[in-house]
């Protein structure tokens, strides 16, 4: 007879992890790397999807490049909407250099029998094994979009030409508060119902 109790405590402390993830805003360095940033796009790579598309790609943004790339929001910026590109190109350079690394993640859409959405789903799906992930490895991240995500030029530099997208970018790094709460999740009876027949 197995030992039930035993089996199950390496898989609640697992549950655990994932029950106290939190988003986290200010990184510092160490990103992961090696074996860690591995495990960590094996983790985005374990994400369901429909029909064996594999529609996740994901752009490791890190180092020096990143540093560039922030450059490129600037000038995305830009063309977006020239009157606020200055204040954006600033606050984009300040992003990409307190941030130790980003993964820009997007789905290749293949149009046919599988919905885009479900393509796009799987994308986020594996955004967010990421990032539980990073949590569970002791890294911190937030997944964030805004005008950048949804930029075709943006799209472009990353390699996603439409109908494939990005779905946003993960920011990667060490939490610099290691004591930061977690922050209180909504009631449960808000949020799920039981249906019944009639
Ligand atoms: C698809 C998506 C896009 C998001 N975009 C942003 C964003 O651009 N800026 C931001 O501050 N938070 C954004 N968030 C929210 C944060 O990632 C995070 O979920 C939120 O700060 C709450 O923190 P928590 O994950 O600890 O609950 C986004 C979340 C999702 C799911």
């Amino acid at each position: 007879m197995p030992d039930i109790t035993l089996a199950r405590a390496p898989r609640l402390l697992a549950l655990d992890q994932l029950l106290s993830r939190r988003s986290v805003g200010p990184l510092q360095e160490p990103a992961p790397d090696g074996a860690d940033l591995d495990l960590i796009l094996d983790a985005g790579l374990r994400a369901p999807d429909h029909g064996r598309l594999r529609p996740w790609r994901f752009v490791v943004i890190r180092g020096e490049a990143r540093l560039v790339f922030g450059e490129k929001l600037g000038e995305a910026a830009a063309v977006r909407d020239p009157a606020t590109a200055a204040t954006l190109a600033e606050r984009y350079r300040a992003w990409v250099r307190r941030t130790p690394m980003l993964i820009a993640v997007g789905a290749v859409v293949r149009p046919g029998n599988i919905p885009e959405i479900e393509q796009l789903l799987a994308a986020g799906a594996a955004a967010m094994n990421m990032l539980n992930a990073l949590h569970m490895l002791g890294y911190g991240g937030m997944w964030v979009t805004g005008p950048n995500t949804y930029d075709p030029g943006v799209n472009r530099l990353l390699g996603f030409e439409s109908p494939s997208r990005l779905v946003g970018f993960l920011t990667a790094g060490t939490p610099v508060a290691t004591n930061a709460p977690i922050s209180a999740r909504p009631d449960r009876a808000a949020h799920v119902t039981e249906w019944t027949p009639g």
